[in-house]
């Protein structure tokens, strides 16, 4: 849309469209089924990307991830919904014709060309640049992903870490409105994979080009992401920053899902009695604040906290006691697991402050941490 000034000129400030207040991709009410109806992918998904965004789809393996993902490069059709890109509604918009670039796990190199003409592959199908040009642009990419020594080379003459980076400037060549990327560096060696999750950041801040990444590891999507979309069986659970899902997860399934070591779990009953509301369980009796619980019913739930919110207290002190099984060094802190009445409860401590094969450890959970979840899962504070 272009605004003209009243003397019919469009404004100078206005000659590149600000599209930063505007999505770059709108879905709603997104549907995908297979199988007659019979396999609901994905429902229900509602989500709109900026210019600015990484967004980080995160979840168990067969939630729905790739599916959402190829229903906006439009490898899928949708069984119902409604996808715009840059506004403009993709019914029946081939994936040629989306202007998206979509990034795979398996890299899909031509192994008989060489990087350049793996790069420039895209740019010769579809646009009518010179040749110069092209080639302009090919090595302006290769230069920002560091292989502009390698353009001469065949994929067979590349380390794993060079060909993603190939697939990835096979991408950024066609300057798409958006890239997708399923699981790009799941085949890549822990290290080089961490290095590849630095770089794609990078690259986006750069490219100031939205990234939709498709992720079932959870450290991976907390490293890389700014905005994380969480899904289980089909549907998104939960939509936040890294701190928003790990600080303020909205059900019990996120809780669990993200953090490392596993949050903490006590099947626990919410009683209201004239003094307020208390929570308990078998191994303790916890007051809930008015401000805290507020109108919560009471009722069976679920108190879960953190392995870094579970700290050892004074002898004698705490909410129950603990013997400890195993120490895990963890660098400066240590993971420390401990037997607490038959169940396993862990707990994040500074390094070497709980020594192995201690018993009846006194434990406390920082009263403003913990959560309390409904039957059905549901956070309720
Ligand atoms: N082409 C297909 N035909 C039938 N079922 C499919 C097809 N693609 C995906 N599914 C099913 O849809 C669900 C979601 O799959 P998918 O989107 O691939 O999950 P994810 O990428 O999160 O692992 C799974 O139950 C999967 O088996
Ligand atoms: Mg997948």
């Amino acid at each position: 849309m272009s605004e003209a000034t009243t003397d019919g000129r469009r404004p100078e400030a206005k000659r590149e469209p600000d599209r930063s207040a505007e999505p770059v991709i709108s879905i709603r009410d997104l549907r995908k089924t297979f199988d007659g109806g019979e396999i609901i992918a994905c429902e229900d998904i509602e989500l709109d990307i900026y210019r600015e965004d990484f967004v980080v789809l995160l979840g168990p393996s067969g939630c729905g991830k790739t599916t959402t993902l190829r229903c906006i490069s439009g490898l899928e059709i949708p069984d119902g919904g409604q996808l715009l890109i840059d506004g403009v509604d993709m019914t029946g918009v081939k994936p040629k014709d989306r202007n998206l670039a979509f990034v795979f796990q398996s890299i899909a190199l031509f192994p008989h060309k060489d990087v350049r003409g793996n790069l420039r592959f895209g740019l010769d199908m579809s646009t009518d640049l010179s040749k110069a040009e092209k080639n302009e642009r090919v090595e302006e990419i290769a230069a920002m992903l560091g292989i502009e020594d390698k353009l001469d080379r065949k994929p067979a003459d590349l380390s794993g870490g060079q060909q993603q980076r190939v697939s990835l400037g096979r991408a950024m060549v066609m300057e798409p409105a958006a890239f997708l990327l399923d699981e790009p560096f799941s085949a890549l060696d822990a290290n080089l994979r961490k290095h590849m999750q630095t770089e794609v950041k990078e690259l986006q801040r750069r490219l100031e080009t939205p990234m939709v990444f498709v992720t079932h590891d959870q450290e991976e999507a907390m490293a890389i992401g700014d905005k994380i979309v969480i899904m289980d069986d089909g549907l998104i659970q939960q939509v936040g920053t890294p701190y928003e899902v790990f600080n303020e997860p909205t059900n019990r399934f996120v809780a669990d899902f993200i953090g490392s070591p596993s949050v903490n779990m006590f099947e626990s009953e919410l009683v209201r009695t004239d003094e307020g509301l208390t929570l308990s369980n078998d191994l303790f009796t916890l007051p809930v604040e008015d401000e805290v619980g507020g109108t919560a019913e009471p009722g069976a739930v679920t108190f879960g906290v953190r392995p870094q919110y579970v700290h050892v207290a004074e002898e004698g002190e705490g909410l129950f006691t603990g013997d400890v099984t195993l120490v895990e060094p963890q660098g400066d802190r240590d993971t420390v697991y401990f037997d607490v009445d038959g169940r396993e409860v862990r707990a994040v401590v500074p390094q070497n402050s709980v020594s192995a094969g201690r018993t009846d450890v006194a434990l406390d959970v920082d009263r403003d941490k913990f959560w309390v979840f409904d039957a059905e899962g549901d956070r309720l504070f």
